[in-house]
């Protein structure tokens, strides 16, 4: 058997090691406290529960769904996007539902990239955005992200000859792995890029729905003209903590929204219809759970990056997301640190440099556990005597 010279162009996905790792020493008895990936612990809300109930009794929820999604399930996101974020979505060809997010960005190059495309990706980042890149056939340009740029690409270090085999152009914010948040000025200067350089802007708002302290991320379409060359992501996943139920959408751009479904349609067959129509419930339902999951996740990010601080790091409050992007001492790596973190303590972090090069020197915490776990890592920190210098 010969596996195909892409495959040996990719490594196994991040976690996939991370949690061997984790099942490794738990076999051992080892106590860990986990800031691993970032899985909601906190329960689906009730009343989407109820829905998916009701839709499971009626007989063709067994049967194929529409592949861009069923109309209700479009029409509910339109207006969410309507009402969150005062854009307008035609339900007919501006929105494809996903099998989870994930499932729409890892397919998105494969309409858009041809060998020897560039991409122009984050890093750190999500790690799809480049494997799928890749996997297309296409070439990666990496935009660093450093804290003395409050975590933004520098748009205008791009060079030419890059940019004129350039096509797409991911940016996420709020920001996985890095937590950090970009403001309407911000999207609107990547929307000009885009049209300047003919590239197609990607954004990936996963957390939109996750803001402190009256914090409200704002969507690129907001922008005047975005929809011109923008194709947004977006995730029930975090928002109603129903990650493994698989339910998201694109939208924006129409050409884009169609190259992504048709790309679809010849691979998967759509999500799950009783899926659809609970999160339609979701979207047009009552909110407050919303505003009860960032009050949780609010005061364990306070919880934890006082901890830290406490112990000299020198970290600002989290605004949005559930990822805290901590540097490590000036003697590690993300790696040795990581490793230090795990055999001392039973403390899991994910290594920076597994989401890019430029995370070197990070470690990421997600605060998917309760305050009191979160109290206790930091006992335990102290307790073996680890500070940041
Ligand atoms: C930045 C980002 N985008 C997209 C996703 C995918 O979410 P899902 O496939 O569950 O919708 C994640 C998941 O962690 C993420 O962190």
């Amino acid at each position: 058997m010969k596996t195909s010279d892409r495959l040996k162009k990719i490594p196994p996905y991040l976690f996939v090691k991370i949690e061997e790792k984790k099942a490794e020493l738990q076999k051992q008895g080892i106590d860990i406290i986990d800031f691993g990936i970032g899985d909601p612990d906190l329960p689906t809300p009730q009343h989407i529960f109820q829905k998916m109930h009701e839709v499971l009794e009626q007989t063709d929820s067994a049967n194929y769904p529409s592949s861009k999604g069923e109309f209700a399930f479009r029409k509910a996101v339109s207006k969410w996007y309507q009402k969150r974020f005062q854009v307008e979505l035609n339900p007919r060809d501006e929105i494809c539902c996903l099998i989870g997010s994930k499932e729409g960005l890892a397919h998105l190059p494969l309409a858009f990239i041809d060998p020897g495309d560039f991409a122009l990706i984050p890093d750190p980042s999500y790690p799809v955005y480049k494997i799928c890149t890749i996997l297309a056939g296409g070439e990666v340009y990496p935009l660093p992200l450093n804290a003395a740029n409050n975590f933004l690409p520098e748009l205008d270090k791009i060079p030419a000859d890059v940019l004129k085999k350039a096509k797409m152009l991911f940016i996420n914010y709020p920001n996985n792995p890095t937590g950090a948040v970009a403001d309407l000025d911000f999207f609107a200067q990547c929307v000009k890029f885009a049209k300047q350089h003919d590239l197609l802007l990607v954004s990936d708002l996963a957390y939109s729905e996750m803001g402190y302290d009256g914090f409200k991320p704002h969507s690129v379409l907001e922008v005047p003209g975005a929809k011109e060359v923008t194709i947004e992501f977006h995730s029930l996943s975090k928002t109603y903590n129903l990650t493994g139920w698989r339910i998201g959408m694109a939208v924006g751009n129409k050409e884009a929204v169609q190259a992504l479904a048709t790309i679809k349609s010849n691979i998967d067959s759509g999500a799950f219809k009783a899926i659809q129509f609970a999160a339609a419930a979701a979207l047009t339902g009552p909110q407050d759970c919303v505003a009860q999951n960032n009050k949780i996740f609010g005061e364990r990010a306070k919880v934890l990056i006082d901890g830290l601080n406490s112990l000299g790091w020198k970290l600002f409050p989290l605004k949005a997301t559930f990822y805290v992007w901590a540097p490590v001492p000036q003697s590690e790596t993300s790696a040795s640190f990581t490793e230090k973190l795990l055999g001392k303590c039973g403390i899991l972090v994910v290594p920076g440099n597994g989401y890019g090069t430029a995370g070197e020197g990070y470690v990421r915490f997600a605060i998917t556990l309760p305050k009191e776990r979160i109290a206790e890592a930091i006992e335990r920190l102290k307790k073996h005597n680890i500070k940041f210098s």
